[in-house]
């Protein structure tokens, strides 16, 4: 997407709070990259070259990817996964997949073996520890998919340990109040792309305002009826929430559909752990 449509590229940076977080742990520093679409025409090479320069200048312990590499066509990942080699962290780079990496029927595992081999691992229902067995590092399968089943790989985990759950559309922090998460990384929402600032995103009141609409004039204007289920919570498509106990962070993504953003530029985040 032309910079002139996506808006430069933002760095978002917090510190995140966590309950028993050990004290060798304490000042890590996560980065995460989101939704890149590379797919030729809503990611620029700029864009991308970018986002990865920056994430190295950061220093970051550990890099996080939490999905959307492709759009439709899983083909890119492998232009991707070249420029995704240049990512350089202490621990490694960890990554998800989304709903756009599962695409076709052959997607996920083509994606999962172009990020594989330049050291991304690839985590699917998975439990990694990067940092050690003091703070496990979970990636879910993408809501969408039919392996969606947090209850197995959750229920692996001790309560009494902290860890950070990785998971692509930030609707499944609903589900994950279940278990303890100390820290959920989502992406999937590109922040809404067009923000009214103080207010939110603009999806989040065209969707209120269209429950007001009756049925008999929605009849008449077959747009209105479109829902735009791409998640149900719209309070939570950028940033830090709380969500019960748990906590949720939202990243913007790289890539851009088209009207384009206002507002809501892309986003490279930095994430510093601190002991709550
Ligand atoms: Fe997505």
């Amino acid at each position: 997407m032309h910079w002139l449509l996506s808006g430069p590229l933002s760095i978002e940076r917090l510190t995140v709070k966590i309950p028993d977080l050990p004290i060798s742990l304490e000042g890590k520093k996560l980065v995460q990259m989101s939704d890149f679409h590379y797919d030729g025409l809503r990611l620029s090479e700029e864009m991308l070259e970018q986002a990865i320069a920056t994430s190295n200048q950061l220093k970051p312990d550990l890099v996080l990817l939490t999905g959307d590499y492709v759009t439709t066509s899983a083909e890119p990942i492998h232009e991707l996964a070249l420029r995704l080699k240049q990512l350089e962290s202490q621990v490694g780079v960890y990554a998800i997949l989304g709903n756009h990496d599962i695409y076709y029927k052959h997607s996920k595992s083509e994606i999962t073996n172009a990020l594989t081999s330049v050291g991304v691992n690839v985590l699917w229902n998975q439990i990694a520890y990067p940092f050690g067995k003091q703070l496990p590092l979970v990636g879910l399968a993408d809501r969408y998919s039919l392996e969606f089943n947090p209850t197995v790989v959750m229920n692996q985990l001790d309560p009494e340990i902290p860890r950070i759950v990785l998971s692509h559309n930030p609707d499944t922090a609903e589900l994950l109040q279940a278990w303890r998460v100390d820290l959920q990384l989502s992406g999937h929402t590109h922040g809404g792309q067009i923000v009214i600032p103080g207010l939110g995103p603009m999806l989040l009141y065209y969707k209120k305002a269209l429950q007001h609409i009756p049925m008999k004039v929605k009849r008449y204007f077959p747009f209105l009826q479109r829902n735009y289920l791409i998640i149900r919570h719209w309070e939570w498509a950028q940033g830090l929430h709380q969500v019960g106990n748990n906590q949720l962070y939202v990243n913007r993504g790289l890539g851009t559909y088209l009207p384009g953003r206002l507002f809501c530029p892309p986003e490279v985040t930095e994430i510093i752990l601190q002991r709550a």
